[in-house]
């Protein structure tokens, strides 16, 4: 396995992605088409950047991706369209994106693992929770989402979860995701809309916003 991990390393370096991540996210888009030309992507724990450079790509320069990390991210060599915020999802609501509705929510977040596989895989579990909480503001009706997920005790709810949201949804493993890992992909497509399930009674509150980030940040190699 480990020739696998090198050899995706080898060709990250060699086709410029800033990590093997982006091999990834290009086999699960390759498989099930979620992101197009024009799109408007988000792109949450995006650090260091490899699948905003996937998704810029494929989005073009009519499109649009947002991404977002705990970490700053360097903006340096990526295209215009690309917007970065350092933010927790924890903290962004409704009004983060000024009312922007994306046509994919892409999330390849994970938690700090800890060596405790049960509670990193409830942690990983809750990041998503937490972005499915967000998407009646974010995704707009019959877009797509993709979010990486430690598979563990509360991963069949979840999974039911995105199928209530979802026309289809599945979980799906990547060549370049170690056969060893606990690492799972769920992909789905088609949101219904935020009349699937209640709406939850509280939502956290705004601490960093959308367009905090000044416009003229430096993407020259
Ligand atoms: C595997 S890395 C992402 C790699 C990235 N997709 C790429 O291709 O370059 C996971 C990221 O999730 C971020 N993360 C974890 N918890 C987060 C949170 N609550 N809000 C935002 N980002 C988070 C981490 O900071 C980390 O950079």
């Amino acid at each position: 396995m480990k020739e696998v991990q090198d050899f995706f390393f080898r060709k990250a370096k060699e086709e410029g992605y800033r990590a093997r991540s982006a091999y990834k996210l290009i086999e699960i888009d390759d498989r099930r088409k979620l992101l197009r030309k024009g799109d408007r992507v988000l792109d949450l724990g995006a650090a260091p950047g490899s699948w905003t450079q996937v998704a810029a790509a494929r989005v073009g320069e009519h499109g649009l991706v947002v991404g977002v990390d705990l970490k700053a991210i360097d903006p340096r060599g990526l295209p215009k369209w690309v917007t970065l915020m350092k933010a927790d999802l924890r903290d962004l609501d409704a009004s983060t994106f000024g009312g922007t509705y994306f046509d994919a929510v892409i999330s390849d977040m994970a938690p700090d693992t800890s060596g405790d596989p049960f509670g990193d895989s409830v942690r990983s579990c809750h990041l998503c929770q937490a972005l499915l909480d967000r998407l009646p503001n974010w995704l707009r009706r019959g877009g797509h989402s993709t979010m990486k997920v430690f598979e563990g005790a509360e991963y069949p709810e979840l999974l039911r979860r995105t199928e209530r949201l979802f026309e289809d949804s599945k979980g799906f493993k990547p060549r370049s995701s170690r056969a060893e890992s606990v690492e799972m992909f769920i992909v789905c497509k088609g949101y219904k809309g935020h009349d699937a399930e209640p709406a939850p009674e509280s939502r956290p509150a705004r601490r960093r916003g959308w367009g905090d980030e000044p416009d003229d940040v430096d993407r020259s190699a």
